[in-house]
């Protein structure tokens, strides 16, 4: 049988996050819901972070509340702090995600402190949500490259995705937020990591600016990662790092992992029409 990998898709979030239209909050909700036909297990629909600095965002109880919910489906949404906790909670999030930085310039421009701070920001978000029973995502930005301090040493990535495990992170994404990486770079990444995890808490989130997402997704393959991060039509960025493109199209990951002879439970047809979907929200 053939082995199974992940494909978490972040697009209504990573994706969308960084489109200057404003996209009408009915458009996300038809976004999800065509998404919601593909076969993914998880959906990373939004984020409850400050509207001022990320106005696509504003709506995200809106959209949490009126997707179509698909019964095998978790539906996840990033949150910075308690009070994002708790506005994702009660707006029925299924998964929610914290977001660290392996440097600290992109960890102030971000979120606005210091790496030691932010953990002290999620130490309450894990503590609301055992009591509530979600479990918790952990992303490390600029595993490799931080628009403001450069190349980020593999040692620095290793500390913070450990300090999110032991927190009670279930997983660790590990962001490629510049989609700068080479290969070389993700390995030596990934050896630095793996020397402290196992490749079963990891999941790789690849942007595509320099078009070597799907070199560096193989290279987490070799490694023994199963799971990864792509955005329908390969929409997006992060508003904190200018230049950086989107995610690694979830199409284009969904045909090169089929090529592998992996199994993804994605449906390639669905995929192909909410893709071409979601270029056109981008327009
Ligand atoms: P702060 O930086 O300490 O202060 O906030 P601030 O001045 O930016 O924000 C304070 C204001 O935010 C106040 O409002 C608060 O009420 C409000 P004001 O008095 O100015 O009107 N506020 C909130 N509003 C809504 N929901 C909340 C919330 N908390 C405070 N939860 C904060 C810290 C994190 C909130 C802020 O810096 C922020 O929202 N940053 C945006 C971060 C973001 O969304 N980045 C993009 C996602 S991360 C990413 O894309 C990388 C990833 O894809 C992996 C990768 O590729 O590397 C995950
Ligand atoms: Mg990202």
């Amino acid at each position: 049988m053939a082995e199974r990998v992940e494909i978490v898709e972040v697009g209504p979030r990573d994706g969308l996050q960084n489109e200057a239209r404003i996209i009408p909050t009915a458009d996300k909700i038809a976004l999800v819901d065509r998404l919601s036909a593909c076969g993914f297990a998880r959906i990373e629909v939004t984020s409850f972070v400050n509207p001022k600095r990320v106005p696509q965002m504003a709506d995200a109880a809106q959209v949490l509340a009126a997707i179509a919910r698909a019964p095998a489906i978790r539906y996840a949404a990033l949150a910075p702090n308690l009070r994002g906790f708790e506005a994702a909670r009660e707006a029925g999030a299924g998964e929610v995600a914290v977001f660290a930085s392996a440097s600290e310039g992109f960890s102030r421009a971000n979120i606005g402190c210091s790496i030691a701070e932010s953990m002290e920001r999620f130490a309450p978000i894990m503590e609301a949500a055992e009591a509530a029973g979600l479990p918790v995502r952990g992303y490390v930005s600029c595993v490799t490259h931080c628009p403001y301090d450069g190349k980020v040493a593999p040692e620095a990535v290793a500390d913070v995705a450990m300090w999110l495990l032991d927190m009670g992170c279930f997983e660790i994404s590990l962001g490629e937020t510049l989609g700068q990486a080479l290969p070389k770079d993700t390995g030596a990444m990934l050896d630095a990591v793996l020397a402290r995890a196992p490749a079963e808490k990891l999941a790789g989130h690849f942007h595509d600016t320099s078009g070597r997402a799907l070199d560096n997704v193989g290279v987490c393959l070799d490694r023994g990662l199963r799971v990864f991060d792509a955005s329908i039509g390969g929409l997006g960025g992060c508003p904190f790092a200018p230049g950086a493109a989107g995610n690694v199209a979830t199409e284009a990951l969904a045909l090169m992992l089929a090529e592998r002879g992996f199994e993804t439970g994605l449906d390639h047809r669905r995929i192909a029409q909410a893709a071409a979907y979601a270029r056109g929200l981008g327009a």
